[in-house]
């Protein structure tokens, strides 16, 4: 293991203010989402989508990483360059999702288990040879009547250690990425106690499989209110909350914390990483970062609607997105950012004018 390379490409992870794109939707994820805007849920659109956010002029800017998915690193542009080479063309380092899903844990309802250890020794290697340089694994707890469970949390955890080791085996940095989710009633307190517990019991079980922690970085979820908790509190109360919880559970040798998003809207996302990092950027041992999939591509994917004279426009929302989360992390974001770049588009005719409207 070359610890060095390591804890070099950890840092470039999250240097620069940048963050990392995920763009590793599985197949029926990505279907779903394709469905969504009755874009036809072909083999061939998954990879025009993919195309379109990879050749967008100037991600780097704010972009340090991308995720792929296993279809999407088999893939190639249309002039025939590979996915994983195309990102490192543009600056931006390649990664991987490499769980095979969360599927129904036995004996224990409404709860989720994430598989993909078998084999996976090789398919590390194979994707390294792909040119990929990180990995993810994504864990989802749900909080709800009598969970999560001790059980859940703990083969969660342990799992999400055993990739962590074996991805640092491989000279690849893992992303951990303990989802605690959105979707519920429960409350912000509820949700930080949740997440504290995991993220506690996450990093006893790296400890314990001996990753490296310098060579990491965590992906966790913000500390909020359940989607449908009756009070839906205030963009500080959420950074405040959040930045406690993750000061006491996650250890000051993790150079990065990038968040998922987890269904907030990409403004609210990038409002309330802004907030944590005006308010708290002197105290956090770590770089506060974003590992965002639907807060950074949801008005791309909407704008695209599987058409090639949509492209331009799809990728100056990706843009916009991802530079409003650059803002985010120096804590310059602020939401007048939306309206001058959304005026722009509506001055030049651009069809995010219809997306400003609908919202
Ligand atoms: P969202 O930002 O859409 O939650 O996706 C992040 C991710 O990578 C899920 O694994």
């Amino acid at each position: 293991m070359n610890t060095q390379a390591l804890i070099d490409t950890a840092k470039k992870m999250v240097a620069g203010d940048k963050g990392l794109l995920a763009m590793d939707e599985s197949n029926p994820t990505c279907n779903k989402r394709f469905a969504k805007w009755g874009i036809p849920q072909t083999e061939e659109n998954r990879r025009s989508y993919r195309e379109v956010i990879v050749t967008t002029p100037g991600l780097n800017e704010f972009i340090s990483g991308a995720i792929l998915y296993d279809e999407t690193i088999r893939q190639k542009k249309k002039d025939g360059t590979p996915f994983a080479k195309a990102v490192s063309d543009a600056g931006i380092i390649p990664g991987i999702k490499v769980d095979t899903g969360a599927k129904e844990m036995a004996a224990h309802p409404e709860e989720k288990i994430t598989e993909g250890l078998d084999g996976l020794r090789d398919r590390l290697k194979e994707y390294s040879q792909m040119g990929a340089r990180f990995a993810k694994w994504r864990a989802v707890i749900a909080i709800g009547s009598g969970i999560p469970s001790e059980g859940c949390i703990e083969a969660n955890a342990q799992a999400l250690a055993r990739y962590a080791a074996l991805c640092q085996e491989a000279g690849m940095v893992p992303v951990v990425e303990p989802e605690v989710l959105m979707e519920g009633e429960h409350s912000l307190a509820r949700c930080s106690e949740v997440t504290e517990e995991v993220l506690r019991t996450v990093f006893y079980h790296l400890y314990s499989q001996r990753v490296m922690l310098e060579g990491m970085i965590l992906k966790p979820n913000m500390v909020l209110p359940g989607s449908i908790c009756p009070q839906q509190d205030a963009v500080d109360v959420v950074a405040d909350a959040t930045v406690r919880c993750l000061l006491r559970a996650v250890p000051a040798a993790v150079p990065g914390v990038a968040f998922l998003s987890g269904g907030q809207t990409g403004e609210l996302a990038s409002a309330r990483l802004n907030a944590m990092n005006v308010r708290f950027k002197s105290r956090m041992p770590w770089e506060l970062a974003f590992s965002f999939a639907r807060a950074i591509q949801q008005p791309a994917l909407e704008i695209w609607h599987g058409e090639m004279s949509n492209v331009a426009a799809a990728q100056k929302a990706l843009y916009h997105r991802a530079k409003c989360n650059q803002a985010a992390r120096r804590g310059t974001y602020d939401a007048v950012m939306e309206t001058e770049d959304s005026d722009r588009a509506w001055r030049s005719g651009s069809p995010m004018k219809v997306l400003v409207r609908a919202q």
